[in-house]
């Protein structure tokens, strides 16, 4: 059997940073509401020369960098993205050329923030049917561009990022499951509106979030008959810490099991686990061989889960 093995990862995030403070300068909130209510203290944001395709080359530099790989190795690249500059060409095309990788496919992913978790599924298929033996997976976005900056209720969620992983095929697990859901009928609690404005109502959204994401992390659980106490590490979309937690309380999952970023990035939609996985693996948390559960949750709605062997 071959399997898909996170070989490497990289990570970007801009340099300006954005605290609940500066926030608080310009609309009717506070430093204490906002982390009592999402655990966010502050986001990065891109300056006016970034966007998703530079932030997905710097990730993806580093990447091919901690894997001693060129571009030249790379048999596909995969963004997910919701906020990319262009409909077309791909970001994932722009991607390859700035990378000068050559004879490689390339596409976008568009799941909202359960992109990464749909990339990562079609990505684990092609390597685990033998076509492929080297992918690079981004999740990438800026959320930024995409808010209102006067809407309180939602533009103190979000935050900019790319997080990269390079998978390669392997004769040990690997990605041992992927589980993919969508529920269509609800595309109006969060969206994109005709301004390319993001449109959410956050209490519906947090309660299908919690519910959805125990199902399809349980989901995960019982395909690889394993316990929760074979989980070593958590890493799940950062969009609210009250809702991490919440679904990993259901599990019967320790908190202190999970890899957090959404205090310092906020939620960087597809591309939040990739950066959270960087995070964890560069300051030794995360370990080669322990088991990983990664959970998302996005607009479409859409959710899923992937338990991955590091
Ligand atoms: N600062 C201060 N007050 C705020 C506020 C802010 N930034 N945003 C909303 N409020 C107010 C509301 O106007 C409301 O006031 P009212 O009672 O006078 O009408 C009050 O706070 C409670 O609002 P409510 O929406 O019920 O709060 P909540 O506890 O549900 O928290 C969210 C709001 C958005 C933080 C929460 O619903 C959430 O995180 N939902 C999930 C969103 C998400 O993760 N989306 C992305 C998924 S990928």
């Amino acid at each position: 059997m071959i399997y898909a093995k996170i070989k490497a990862t990289g990570s970007y995030l801009p340099e300006k940073v954005v605290a609940n403070t500066d926030l608080a300068r310009t609309i009717d909130t506070s430093d204490e509401w906002i982390v009592q209510r999402t655990g966010i203290q502050r986001r990065h944001v891109v300056a006016e020369n970034e966007n998703v395709v530079t932030m997905a080359v710097a990730a993806a530099s580093k990447a091919l960098e901690q894997a001693s790989l060129t571009p030249h190795d790379l048999d596909m690249i995969i963004v997910a993205t919701c906020t990319a500059s262009q409909v077309f060409p791909a970001t994932a095309c722009s991607v390859q050329a700035q990378l000068g990788a050559q004879n490689c496919a390339a596409f976008d992913v568009q799941a909202a923030c359960s992109g990464f978790i749909y990339g990562l599924s079609i990505a684990q298929q092609f390597i685990a049917g033998g076509q492929y033996k080297r992918i690079l997976l981004i999740g990438s976005e800026a959320m930024s561009r995409v808010l209102d900056w006067q809407d309180r209720s939602s533009c103190i969620l979000f935050g900019d990022g790319a997080g990269a992983v390079i998978l390669e095929a392997a004769n040990e697990p690997g990605v041992m499951s992927t589980h993919l859901s969508a529920d269509g009928s609800y595309k109006d609690v969060l969206f994109l509106d005709n301004a390319d404005v993001v449109k959410m109502q956050g209490n519906a959204v947090f309660k299908l979030a919690v519910k959805w994401l125990s199902q399809v992390a349980k989901q995960a659980l019982e395909h690889n008959h394993m316990q929760p106490s074979d989980i070593d590490w958590v890493v799940p979309h950062q969009a609210n810490i009250r809702i991490i937690n919440s679904t990993v309380k259901s599990l019967g999952i320790s908190e202190d099991k999970v890899i957090v970023t959404v205090d310092e990035h906020a939620n960087t939609s597809a591309a939040s686990i990739p950066l959270a996985l960087d995070v964890g693996i560069r300051d030794g948390r995360i370990k080669p061989g322990q088991n990983l559960l990664f959970e998302a949750f996005g607009g479409g709605l859409t959710w899923g889960s992937a338990m991955v062997r590091l």
